[in-house]
């Protein structure tokens, strides 16, 4: 059995990156990451919720050195870093390449996927934080695979090794639920740096939720008039959920790097433009985000 199981090549091997290679390598998957580095592995320390420490060892690959034709990609790089990562597979990839995305928000490989590729969607409320080597898993919560796709033969053999894993053949609606989360409680504890929690107990934060939620849910209702809209409870509970937590937008803000804010609410813009919708609390997140 070992050798029918697949070997992924990682792009991002950050926290999120960094979980997905543990899980698949503990479900006896091969993980190497793309890497324009020593050719060392990277030695990571995972701390687990029970406050175990694990160490993982993952192969490094200098782009180079690829092989002419990628059976499976991990792409977990941060969504603004996309692009620039792609460029060093694109080559690679074909028709016969399954490529799971394991990335915050919406669209990133939009037109970065060859014709007949094979996308699979990843949508996680598990929470890693730390910077390389140290990675802390602050929540493993429920992860949903899926895509225009039935499960690939692995599937069920992951799940004993990835907790609350799950397969949806519609991914669609799960991403939606986190896109919204996202688009509220990222923006703005980043910009008002602050904990998830003051968005439900900040009053004036608050209003900004219920504003941000309403465009989003306009929006996903005229792309699916099955979407049953009311998204600020979800995003309330999340936030108080994780009421002490720093969001990954205010994370990424307070180390000074690019935030993701393009896939998130400027996804939501970008489909509020194309159906002719206002979205004015999403597009002014999307400028005092892009302007850091
Ligand atoms: O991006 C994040 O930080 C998380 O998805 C969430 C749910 C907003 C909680 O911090």
């Amino acid at each position: 059995m070992p050798n029918t199981l697949p070997h992924w090549f990682l792009l991002g091997a950050g926290n999120m990156g960094t979980l997905a290679a543990w899980y698949l390598t503990r479900s006896g998957h091969g993980v190497t990451v793309i890497r324009h580095a020593s050719p060392a592995p990277l030695e990571k320390t995972l701390w687990l919720p029970d406050g175990r420490q694990q160490a993982l060892s993952l192969p490094v690959l200098d782009p180079a050195a690829l092989p002419d034709h990628i059976d499976n990609l991990l792409v977990a790089v941060k969504t603004p870093y996309t692009r620039q990562a792609m460029a060093a597979v694109t080559d690679h990839l074909d028709a016969g390449s399954r490529v799971l995305r394991f990335q915050n928000g919406i669209g990133a490989l939009d037109g970065l996927l060859p014709t007949g590729c094979q996308l699979i969607e990843a949508v996680t409320t598990s929470a890693v934080k730390g910077q390389h080597p140290d990675h802390t898993v602050v929540a493993e919560n429920a992860t949903w695979l899926g895509g225009s796709t039935t499960p690939p033969a692995w599937f069920v053999s992951l799940t004993e090794y990835w907790p609350d894993l799950h397969w949806e053949d519609d991914i669609r609606p799960r991403q939606w639920h986190k896109l919204v989360a996202n688009a509220v409680i990222n923006p703005l504890t980043a910009l008002h740096d602050v904990p998830n929690g003051q968005i439900s107990d900040n009053p004036i934060l608050r209003e900004q939720a219920t504003q941000l939620c309403e465009e989003a849910d306009q929006v996903l209702q005229q792309l699916d008039p099955a979407w049953p809209g009311h998204s600020l409870d979800n995003v309330l509970t999340v936030a108080r959920a994780t009421a002490g937590n720093t969001s990954s937008m205010r994370a990424d803000r307070q180390r000074g790097a690019q935030t993701e804010i393009d896939a998130i609410n400027g996804w939501l813009v970008k489909q509020a433009d194309r159906l002719g919708l206002a979205v004015p609390a999403n597009r002014k997140m999307v400028s005092a985000l892009t302007l850091l």
